[in-house]
């Protein structure tokens, strides 16, 4: 076996290693707080476009890794290829965000095919076995999806923003929404098998709208499909282990960890280290949460919300994160700082 030690950092603490100081890296890391990436951004007319050029995707990746001593890199793409490859229409309105066209509008919904799906995106997995020849070897590549609710909602409702309509939908066709979920359980955990044999050393699940659900509805449209997500990717063989995190759902936060088979738990913002430490299951790594909003800010401030972060994870596995993605207003001087302040430890 090989030397524990010579493990990236990051991957020894998902194994349940304490690392200090803890491996750092920032949700979003790649992305329009960096000039360089507005520039690169330009090159491609649509923003699914760029996440298809495997080079454009390799490049937006090594951004950040050339400024900031970070343990990890995240593949550079999206939650909605998925949707897009399972052949609903995804595109990205300027300042406002995605849109699809909503599943809601029709009375019957066509759902693609998951092998199908992953044919076309063979792009990503190109991409990620270029960054992956890229990468310093204490430097561990993560891939991603989006959570099945959180894609699903986006397919729903064909937007951000509330979700109340994708919620009455759990009520008012039920079969219709176990049916999507179950489509993108299977093409999602195809997507993830693809990533890591590509080369992705672990991966996380974005279950990004997890807020606002009663307890048995989490259950029925995150925890189950959750746990059939990861018990197929190990079904196909898939071993790395694998990070969720589901951002707003508060106190079914520990169900979440102890029920769906994850191997680490990313922690939101507004949650604290203690309630998290609490409810995880024992040794469970937790990843987080600093306030975005810090590295708009910078300074003082800054500095004294990391190291509150730092202390208050200090008894777990820690990876240091934000408690959701870096903002476009944030400055990569303030992340610099950032890194320098988590790398001098407590
Ligand atoms: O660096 C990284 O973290 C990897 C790349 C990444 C992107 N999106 C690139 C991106 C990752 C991991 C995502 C995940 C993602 N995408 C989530 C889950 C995380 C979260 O924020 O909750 C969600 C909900 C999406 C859907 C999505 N894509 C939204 C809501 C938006 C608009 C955001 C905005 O502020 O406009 C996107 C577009 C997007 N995805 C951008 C980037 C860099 C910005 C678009 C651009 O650069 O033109």
């Amino acid at each position: 076996m090989a030397d524990p030690e010579s493990l990236p950092a990051l991957l020894r603490v998902l194994n349940g290693e304490r690392v200090d100081p803890p491996p750092i890296w920032v949700m979003r890391q790649a992305g329009r707080y960096l000039p360089e990436y507005r520039e690169l951004r330009t090159r491609s007319k649509s923003f699914l476009d760029f996440c298809y050029s495997p080079a454009l995707a390799t490049e937006a990746v090594m951004q950040p890794l050339r400024r900031f001593p970070l343990d990890a890199a995240i593949l550079f793409s999206d939650i909605l290829v998925v949707p897009d490859a399972l052949g609903q229409k995804v595109w990205f309105v300027e300042g406002e965000g995605p849109r699809l066209t909503p599943l809601l509008g029709e009375t019957n919904w066509q759902l693609g095919d998951p092998e199908k799906a992953i044919q076309r995106l063979a792009p990503v997995y190109e991409a990620v076995e270029r960054i992956k020849a890229n990468l310093e070897p204490g430097v561990a590549l993560i891939g991603f999806a989006g959570g099945p609710w959180t894609v699903a909602t986006y397919m729903l409702q064909g937007r951000g923003g509330e979700k109340d309509e994708a919620r009455r939908a759990v009520y008012e066709r039920p079969e219709d929404v176990d049916a999507l979920i179950n489509v993108l359980v299977e093409t999602t955990a195809q997507h993830l098998a693809a990533q890591v044999k590509a080369g992705a050393d672990c991966l996380q699940i974005f279950e990004s709208w997890a807020e606002g659900l009663p307890p048995s509805v989490f259950q029925r449209v995150i925890i189950q499909p959750t746990r059939r997500l990861i018990e197929r990717l190990r079904t196909l063989g898939v071993t790395v282990p694998i990070v969720g995190f589901p951002r707003g759902a508060g106190a079914q936060i520990g169900a979440y960890a102890n029920e769906t088979g994850i191997n680490a738990l990313g922690v939101d913002t507004q949650t604290t280290a203690d309630f998290a430490f609490e409810v995880a299951p024992e040794g469970m790594a937790l990843q987080g949460n600093l306030d975005p909003q810090t590295l708009v800010v910078g300074g003082n401030a800054l500095e004294h919300a990391a190291r509150e972060v730092l202390i208050a994870f200090k008894s777990a596995p820690h990876i240091f994160n934000l408690g959701h993605g870096i903002t476009p207003q944030a400055t990569p001087e303030n992340l610099a700082h950032l890194v320098r302040v988590v790398k001098g430890g407590v």
